[in-house]
């Protein structure tokens, strides 16, 4: 028996098998729930390719977080009602990381923010008539209540998700719905290896997180979205759980 039994879950942002959305899909299945992937434009051969390295099959549709039409065709891409949804997306372009903050101008901002942020309401909204009560929606963030090296205006764009996350806690709760983060330790994704200076967080999570911390290993992040996707949060939402080692309850 698993804790998602009889539950179907849509997983955004499989790109590779390092992806921490796979290490949610691959969770989520093995503890009973069917999984529903998304992707878009030329990652969907990627993620088609990579979903047969999960347990069971899985459908992979289109759903660009930030087209139009991609979002008025999801219920209808879905095939009936789900109970939950994993928001694993990211984007901010080349100059608007990696310590060119005080450069960087408004329509990469904007971008990154479309694509981080809004994206999660625009995706929740889009869902909605086909969410069933009881549904758990859960984002990922990189803690965003303190400035970061390189991680520039992604920083500000998680602020952002962080923000709507709990807006959407307040707007969605009378629903039944859930919304709640995951805050994750650095993890060597694809995201991650395109932040030029990322690696600077190797060596914070080294000395500083009091549990340790693999960056290889997606599966305590992975852990966590599953145990927020069932039915054990009940009373759970607008919360950020974090998943980091336990580094940021440390001041040195
Ligand atoms: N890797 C880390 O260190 C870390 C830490 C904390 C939080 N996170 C967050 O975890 C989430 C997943 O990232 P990851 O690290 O697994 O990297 P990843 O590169 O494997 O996943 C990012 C995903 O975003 C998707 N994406 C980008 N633009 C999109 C769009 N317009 N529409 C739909 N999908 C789009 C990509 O297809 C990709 O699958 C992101 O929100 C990221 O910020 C990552």
């Amino acid at each position: 028996m698993g804790i998602l039994d009889g539950k179907r879950i849509l997983v955004t942002g499989v790109l590779t098998e390092s992806s921490i959305a796979f290490a949610a899909a691959r969770l989520a299945q093995e503890q009973g729930a069917e999984v529903i992937l998304s992707s878009f434009g030329r990652q969907m051969k990627i993620t088609t390719i990579i979903a047969e390295r999960l347990p069971h099959p899985a459908t992979v549709i289109e759903l660009d977080a930030t087209n139009e039409d991609d979002l008025a065709a999801l219920p209808e891409r879905l095939g009936g009602n789900i109970d939950g949804i994993v928001h694993a997306i990211a984007f901010a372009p080349k100059d608007a990381l990696g310590g060119v903050f005080l450069d960087t101008p408004f329509e990469s901002v904007s971008n990154a923010v479309h694509v981080s942020s809004y994206s999660l309401k625009a995706i929740a909204v889009a869902a909605k008539p086909v969410l069933n009560p009881g549904a758990a929606i859960v984002g990922l963030t990189f803690d965003a209540t303190v400035a970061w090296p390189a991680y520039d205006w992604m920083g500000v764009a998680k602020a952002a998700l962080e923000s709507t996350s709990r807006y959407l806690a307040k707007y969605l709760g009378a629903d039944g719905i859930r919304v709640n983060l995951v805050s994750a330790g650095p993890l060597k994704t694809t995201a991650a290896k395109s932040i030029p200076g990322f690696e600077a967080f190797e060596d914070v999570w080294g000395t500083r997180a009091p549990l340790g911390w693999d960056q290889t290993n997606t599966e305590p992040a992975g852990k966590a979205i599953v145990a927020l996707l069932s039915d054990w949060f009940p009373a759970t939402t607008g919360e950020m759980v974090h998943v980091d080692g336990g580094l940021h309850a440390t001041g040195a």
